[in-house]
């Protein structure tokens, strides 16, 4: 048995600002929305991947935005590193602070959604190193000055090694 992470569901408060962010911001779609039962509350279903009706949806039930959610955060890959940056000028674009946490194998951006729901956007990085890492690294820089500053600041860090050495090493582990 192999499980694969489908999608995730937040209690939120605004649907329609939830919307605009995780479009504009995020680059996901409307797939479908309604009220469950038929009398409600509002579901909301987003998706970037034709094959998943939804990778993240919305239920419309948060009474009030003071109360946490607990939600530590949700982490999405980006598969360039320009896209990294596509979305670090899309929150400056809209005054939105995000923060630049490189964890040895990812470097990303951490940042709220409007009910402060912390995301993640990561590229990864060609190493392994051991968990937990995190550093703070400069988004202005370019992605080879970016991976060259990553592998001066992790490769003296336990466990450094090329991604095909340590995924061998985890597919072995019982
Ligand atoms: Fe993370």
């Amino acid at each position: 048995m192999k499980l694969e992470v489908s999608h995730t569901i937040l209690n939120i408060k605004d649907s329609d600002v939830i919307i605009n962010f995780y479009s504009e911001i995020m680059g996901f779609k409307l797939s479908d929305k309604g009220l469950i039962g038929g009398s409600g509350p509002e579901i909301i279903f987003m998706s970037q991947d034709e094959d998943e009706h939804h990778q993240i949806g919305f239920s419309v039930q948060r009474e009030n935005l003071e109360n946490s959610t607990q939600l530590n955060h949700i982490s999405f890959r980006v598969r360039t590193f320009d896209e990294v940056k596509e979305v670090k000028r899309r929150l400056e674009d809209k005054g939105l602070e995000y923060l630049p946490l490189c964890h040895g194998n990812a470097l990303s951006l951490y940042f709220d959604d409007p009910e402060g729901n912390t995301l993640e956007i990561f590229f990864d990085t060609p190493w392994h190193v051991i968990q937990p890492q995190t550093e703070i690294w400069d988004p202005n820089m370019t992605e080879n000055q970016a991976l060259a500053w990553v592998e001066k600041t992790f490769k003296d860090k336990p466990d450094f090694s090329k991604k095909e050495d340590s995924k061998r090493e985890f597919v072995n582990r019982t």
